[in-house]
């Protein structure tokens, strides 16, 4: 299959570029380098030894989208391009109601026009809002927290509508937990631009000597140890998730969790991070970050019923291949 990847050299994008070729597929490539940067196409070329057809845009361009429908022969869509930053959502709203919902609308309706068949959608955990885990798909969505939260839950009631009045449009919407590591090679992984929100991120930049400590946000919350439990899934793992739903998803609506079923505290992760790869993260155990919830992890069940998928990388290998990225892209 050719497959448009929206955000394609983003740190999902990315990974999942390699996956399709890995499977024998192919992708085009359009990306606003709004959070990637430019050597990840370079990258993802000697990785998959071939050149990638490459449109630099915004994905809400309905005039330069419709060009690459009418360009090339697309099979199915897989849709990544969004603002992800939760406290930016928050102070911008306008900015990411506009892009994400936009972005969403434009090409699920040019990509309906030209008779796509197969439509795959980046969603979010988020969706289920702070409820107790295992979260499973039929479970009630609570109203999202912030803006970048409803520009989630906004974006797959739209999706479900589209393929209710077309159901031909085979719609995925994956709700990813929280993806981490990175590619083997060391050659693409996650470099967000500016103070990183997210946790891998920040223990990558402690590591690298760049911050004193990584600040544990919460030491009270009922788990194990006090600090947040999260599903963190390798990148690799999620997204080999977007293969099996391109070639499998069968329903006019299939909606999926993309977690490994299994919950690790913020203390587990800095562990198995200065265990694995023999560094030590100073520790500043502070308050709670608004907005938080004390565990989220999901039900994998369904993707492994329906489409048989499994996750099969374990902590100790994301943070082995998250350490490896950084290490390798700082001495660049
Ligand atoms: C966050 C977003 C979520 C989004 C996801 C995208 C929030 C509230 N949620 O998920 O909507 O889909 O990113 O990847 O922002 N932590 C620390 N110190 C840090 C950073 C994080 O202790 O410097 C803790 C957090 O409190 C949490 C865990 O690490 O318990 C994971 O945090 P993070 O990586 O930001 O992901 P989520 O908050 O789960």
């Amino acid at each position: 299959m050719n497959i448009l990847v929206t955000g394609g050299l983003g740190f999902i994008g990315s990974h999942t570029v390699v996956s399709l070729y890995e499977r024998g597929h192919q992708a085009v490539i359009i990306d606003d380098y709004s959070n990637a940067s430019k050597e990840v196409l370079e990258k993802l070329e000697t990785l998959i030894q071939s050149k990638i057809p490459f449109i630099e845009g915004n994905v809400t361009d309905s005039k330069l989208v419709e060009n690459i429908f009418k360009n090339h022969q697309i099979d199915g869509v897989l849709h990544f391009a969004a603002f992800k930053a939760v406290g930016e959502s928050v102070e911008k709203p306008i900015m990411y109601y506009e892009n994400n919902l936009n972005a969403t609308l434009t090409v699920a309706k040019l990509a309906l026009e030209h008779k796509v068949k197969k439509f795959v959608f980046s969603s979010s955990c988020t969706v289920y809002g702070d409820q107790p885990s295992p979260f499973h798909e039929e479970m009630d969505l609570l109203p999202a927290t912030n803006p970048y939260g409803a520009t989630k839950q906004m974006s797959e009631q739209i999706l479900k509508d589209i393929s209710f009045a077309h159901p031909e449009f085979k719609v995925t919407l994956l709700r990813y937990f929280n993806p981490i590591g990175a590619h083997d090679s060391g050659l693409i992984g996650e470099s967000p631009l500016g103070v990183p929100n997210n946790l891998m991120p920040y223990i990558l930049d402690v590591a690298l000597g760049k911050r004193p400590h990584l600040n544990v946000y919460g030491s009270d919350y009922p788990t194990l140890d006090g600090s947040g439990v999260r599903d963190y899934i390798h990148v690799m793992d999620l997204a080999e998730a977007h293969v099996a739903a391109l070639e499998k998803s069968l329903k006019p609506v299939n909606i999926y969790n993309v977690g490994t079923g299994q919950g690790s505290s913020v203390l587990e992760v800095v562990k198995a991070f200065e265990t694995m790869n023999d560094v030590k993260i100073p520790l500043n155990i502070t308050a709670r970050r608004p907005g938080d919830i004390a565990v989220s992890f999901a039900d994998p069940a369904k993707i492994k019923n329906e489409l048989g998928y499994q996750t099969k990388r374990d902590l100790n290998q994301m943070v082995k291949d998250a350490w490896n990225f950084a290490k390798r892209s700082n001495h660049a």
